[in-house]
């Protein structure tokens, strides 16, 4: 298209139709905060009415000790999601033969939050050295891990097979070849899983379905790669065949997909045990459970899913004539996620009237894209609430926006806030504990967030907040 006088066509409509007008511009709405976070109401003390509390801190406490922008994990709320996945599984499948939980490091993962993970029975999923690297130094087992990643380097890969890690998932038909002469020359046996793409396709953005053909992880069912594979397996005898694996995709709320993909695996892993006459003992189903960012959510929890997905693979094994196999599942997202917020500081507040009369107040805070990329890459939608005072100005329909320079950079497409909102103020965005940190940048040269977690009255700083001279630390002129 060419160059045109803006005008209708930039104006992006008023409020989506899950956004309702609030009755109380400062109320919380419950689904979306963590666990112990909550605003005092009218009662007592009328200076905390209306200020965010989170793990028994007031975020002006937080932002007296860290400063803004913020990352905020509520641990009560991170442990306890994390242990509910891992019990409800264990429960939903204890008739079977068991399944596991291991949490996916990609989402958010530091030193600190790998000891929560160690010290509460956890295991991990890896798809780097990097995240490697943090797992080991917060103390998780090599016994505990799984490697995944979708173009290893020999480095990678001998690491793992090196310090014993429970798994390696192989990603491709090359990898087969690469895990195996790496496994001789350094005298390993490892235990290999193949992950499949099943030809699934998961409702949820493009960048994060991945179980559909035309896309770049796993071994393709489709084009006969994933048989081909399971025989270029079985021709390496150090290479020691745990199962297949697949990972649909991320942010699914569709429990349908889940069945077909365990309908599909169920058949794939019975082809594979009737041709080379054995048994696969385990089955990856990898993550994806979809968490709430909005009002506009609303998905099943760990016990549901479990039980939805026992009952299902139990019908699908018997109806292929095969045993149950373990089962590993691989939540991030619904752990970390919900756990997470970003306290930012409030900057420029802009009203900006479009066709038709209708203002949307911009409120800059002071990060932006480079804490949260996933509005920017995906349109994900977010929530915010004013959190450092009550407010009795009406609703004004505003987009949360950063300090980056380009105007994709929001952090919060439409949310109400109270029309008083100014600079200053503190502003909260929830849901942010999965996938922000983790794909964090320093655009703009703009220096990365601490992350800190808070229980009980107490603030522990997981990871500070970059300083000027971490920003150039790699920079050999500076
Ligand atoms: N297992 C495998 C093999 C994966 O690739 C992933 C995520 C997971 C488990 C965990 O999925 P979860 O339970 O967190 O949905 N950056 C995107 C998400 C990319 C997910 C990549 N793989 C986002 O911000 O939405």
């Amino acid at each position: 298209m060419s160059s045109h006088e803006a005008g209708s066509l930039h104006a992006q409509g008023q409020a989506p139709a899950w956004l309702e007008v609030p009755e109380d511009v400062n109320a919380l709405l419950t689904p979306i905060w963590p666990a112990t976070a909550f605003k005092p109401d009218q009662v007592g003390d009328a200076a905390a009415k209306g200020v965010l509390q989170v793990g028994g801190l007031t975020v002006a406490q937080i932002a007296e000790q860290v400063g803004t922008p913020a990352y905020v994990i509520d641990e009560t709320d991170f442990r306890s999601r994390a242990q509910a996945f891992a019990a409800e599984f264990e429960r939903a499948f204890a008739h079977l033969a068991g399944a596991h939980v291991h949490y996916a490091a990609k989402s958010l993962i530091t030193v600190g939050i790998a000891g929560w993970l160690a010290q509460d029975g956890l295991a991990v999923d890896v798809c780097s050295g990097g995240e490697l690297e943090i797992v080991l130094r917060g103390g998780i087992l090599p016994q505990r891990i799984t490697f995944h990643g979708s173009n290893k380097s020999d480095e990678e890969l001998a690491q793992a097979m090196d310090l014993g890690v429970d798994l390696i998932v192989i990603d491709s038909l090359a990898e087969i070849d690469q895990v195996a002469r790496l496994a001789a020359a350094g005298g390993w046996e490892p235990p290999v899983m193949l992950r499949c793409s099943i030809g699934i396709e998961a409702h949820t953005h493009e960048f994060i379905a991945t179980s559909h053909e035309d896309q770049k992880f796993g071994l393709s069912v489709a084009d006969g790669s994933a048989m081909a594979g399971v025989r270029r397996v079985l021709e390496h005898p150090a290479l020691r065949l745990r199962g297949i694996h697949t990972h649909i995709g991320s942010q699914i709320f569709d429990t349908e997909a889940f069945r077909h993909a365990i309908s599909r695996m169920a058949r794939l892993t019975a082809q594979i045990e009737r041709e080379h006459d054995l048994v696969l003992p385990e089955l990856g189903l990898g993550g994806g459970f979809g968490v709430p960012y909005t009002t506009g959510h609303d998905p099943a929890g760990p016990a549901e899913i479990a039980d939805g997905m026992a009952g299902y693979l139990e019908r699908e094994c018997r109806a292929e004539g095969i045993a149950v196999p373990h089962v590993t599942v691989e939540p991030g997202r619904a752990i970390a996620g919900p756990a997470g917020i970003t306290l930012y500081t409030v900057g420029t507040v802009k009203p900006v009237t479009l066709d038709g009369g209708f203002t949307r107040l911009y409120v800059s805070v002071d990060g932006g894209m480079s804490d949260n990329i996933r509005t920017a890459l995906y349109g994900a939608d977010y929530s915010a609430t004013l959190a450092s005072r009550y407010s009795t100005a009406p609703p004004q329909l505003a987009r949360v926006v950063g300090k980056h320079c380009e105007s994709g950079d929001i952090v919060v497409k439409d949310e109400y806030l109270p029309a008083d909102i100014a600079a200053g103020d503190l502003l909260a965005v929830p849901v942010t504990g999965a996938y922000c940190h983790s794909m964090s940048s320093n655009y703009n040269a703009i220096r990365r967030p601490p992350i800190v977690s808070v229980k009980d009255g107490l603030l522990t700083v997981l990871v500070r907040r970059e300083s000027m001279d971490d920003l150039l630390a790699r920079d050999l002129y500076a």
